[in-house]
């Protein structure tokens, strides 16, 4: 029985690289998919356009240019006490179109540069592999991951990256949230992690799960490589989790609230168990979708199961059974509904602690794997003083609430929590808007929606109170 957190666990922060680095051509990089995509708004999903136009704002061109700023922002880091700092790998800084033969020097060097800044001062780097940043050019040579060949591209990306970091990096995910991509039914384009982008007509669903699948493959082949290169590696899944609550006790809604987690959380049924569950099987025999899945693929997954599960939390959602659906098929554009105990967010995000540690429960109960809760935090609006000091005590308040439900599910539960790495430790641009003033960070950068801005960095009140929680061990919050 312990009433505290594990002496090594690792708080620190999360960010991607399409998010922050900026630098969009720099040293040979790539366009990736992120670099054709606008600003949206809380209400308006960003467009992704037909290459990169003249006279349109990409707001990832420059983000917060961290790509030449990553000392100063390092330096922040680490004063806040971070213990490890999650990125990713811009893939078209490794393969600027995605298939050449021999990977970009420059962009190995950048990685290596960042990643010895991080050891200077003690900060363990956790690195996605892919987290929404394709090279463009795998979408319109080959469709992106709706074709089989995307498997043997990541594989090599991924190879080339746990050679090269083999002795710098230890903790690894593969695809960031891979299981967003089940929401295939908006007309929102993106597929971020796919690069998909949906013909006229087209089956979303039979192609979402075929993408899915190729992901799962190319997911499980990098663990199994990644493990002969440095058997120390701890790679893990990375899974968006958003516990479904029945929204009452009336059975056919805790039916379905059942469904839709099984729905949501196949994918890491598929990485953690190596298998895909007999109700996806079966959904599929109903819809008629047939995949294209091999033997080899079956061993594949099977021998590439992963060492923890890293996931990002921000809200619960809730569900009440239409009765027209009388089989229980989950469809997130129909079947959600409110939940008249939480409020939102500016952006119509649920807040709800306990819905951590009913995430941590849930995860934990299912595949008895150690967690690490990669992401979690609150994008809203500040407001920063003339002095440069940003007064976010609503930020504060969400971040308190989870650490305190993060902890009980530590030390009453028993979950197993290798760490804590809140969202966007500093402002960056929204993955799902664009925006940069759905602001995350402890650290606050001056720029605006337009590309307006200094982009210098000033502390935030968050940042002090992070400082301590880290200090403490999460004692004092
Ligand atoms: C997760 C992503 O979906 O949520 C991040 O992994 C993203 O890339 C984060 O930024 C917050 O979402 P948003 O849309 O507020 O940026």
């Amino acid at each position: 029985m312990t009433n505290s957190l594990p002496a090594n666990f690792l708080w620190g922060g999360a960010v991607a690289a399409h998010q922050l680095e900026g630098a969009w051509q720099a040293d040979k990089k790539g366009v990736s998919v992120a670099d054709v995509m606008t600003v949206g708004s809380p209400t308006s999903y960003r467009s992704i356009t037909d290459g990169v136009l003249e006279g349109e704002y990409y707001p990832n061109h420059e983000a917060i240019d961290f790509y030449h700023r990553y000392k100063e922002d390092l330096a922040l880091f680490a004063e806040m006490g971070f213990k490890c700092f999650r990125t990713s790998i811009a893939w078209t800084r490794i393969f600027p179109k995605g298939d050449e033969e021999e990977p970009n020097e420059a962009g190995l060097k950048f990685y290596d540069d960042l990643f010895d800044e991080c050891l200077k001062y003690g900060i363990e780097p956790v690195v996605t592999l892919s987290h929404f940043e394709l090279p463009y050019q795998l979408v319109t040579k080959y469709g992106g991951f709706r074709n089989r060949k995307l498997i043997v591209l990541f594989v090599q990306f991924a190879e080339v990256c746990f050679k090269r970091y083999q002795n710098k990096v230890k903790y690894w995910m593969t695809f960031n949230e891979i299981n967003n991509q089940a929401n295939f039914y908006e007309d929102f384009a993106p597929f971020t992690n796919s690069g998909i982008v949906y013909q006229p007509g087209e089956n979303r669903e039979a192609t979402m799960y075929q993408a899915a699948h190729y992901e799962l493959v190319a997911s499980a082949k990098a663990v199994q490589i990644g493990k002969k290169i440095n058997p120390a590696f701890e790679i893990g899944c990375m899974i968006a989790m958003g516990p479904v609550y029945a929204l009452n006790s009336k059975p056919e809604n805790a039916l379905m609230a059942l469904k839709a987690m099984e729905k949501r959380y196949y994918f890491a049924d598929v990485h953690v168990r190596g298998f895909y569950p007999e109700h996806m099987l079966r959904y599929w025999e109903r819809k008629g979708i047939k995949l294209d899945f091999t033997q080899e693929d079956a061993s594949d997954l099977k021998a590439g199961t992963v060492d923890y599960i890293g996931f990002s939390y921000y809200m619960s959602q809730t569900i009440a059974q239409r009765p027209e659906n009388s089989i229980f098929d989950y469809d997130e554009t129909k079947d959600l509904v409110s939940n008249p105990f939480v409020e939102t967010s500016d952006w119509g995000w649920p807040i709800d602690p306990i819905g951590l540690r009913y995430a941590l429960n849930w995860f934990t109960d299912m595949y008895h794997l150690p967690l690490f809760i990669v992401e979690n935090g609150f994008g809203a609006y500040d407001q920063r003083e003339a002095d440069g000091s940003v007064h976010d005590s609503y930020r504060i308040e969400y971040l308190r609430d989870h650490v305190k439900q993060m902890k009980l599910a530590v030390t009453e539960d028993g979950v197993r929590l290798l760490g804590y790495t809140p969202w966007g430790c500093i402002d960056l641009v929204s993955a799902g808007t664009g925006e940069m003033e759905k602001r995350y960070g402890f650290i606050y950068v001056d720029k605006d929606n337009h590309g307006n801005g200094t982009l210098d960095r000033s502390k935030k009140d968050s940042f002090e109170w992070y400082k301590q929680v880290i200090a403490t061990n999460g004692e004092q919050l």
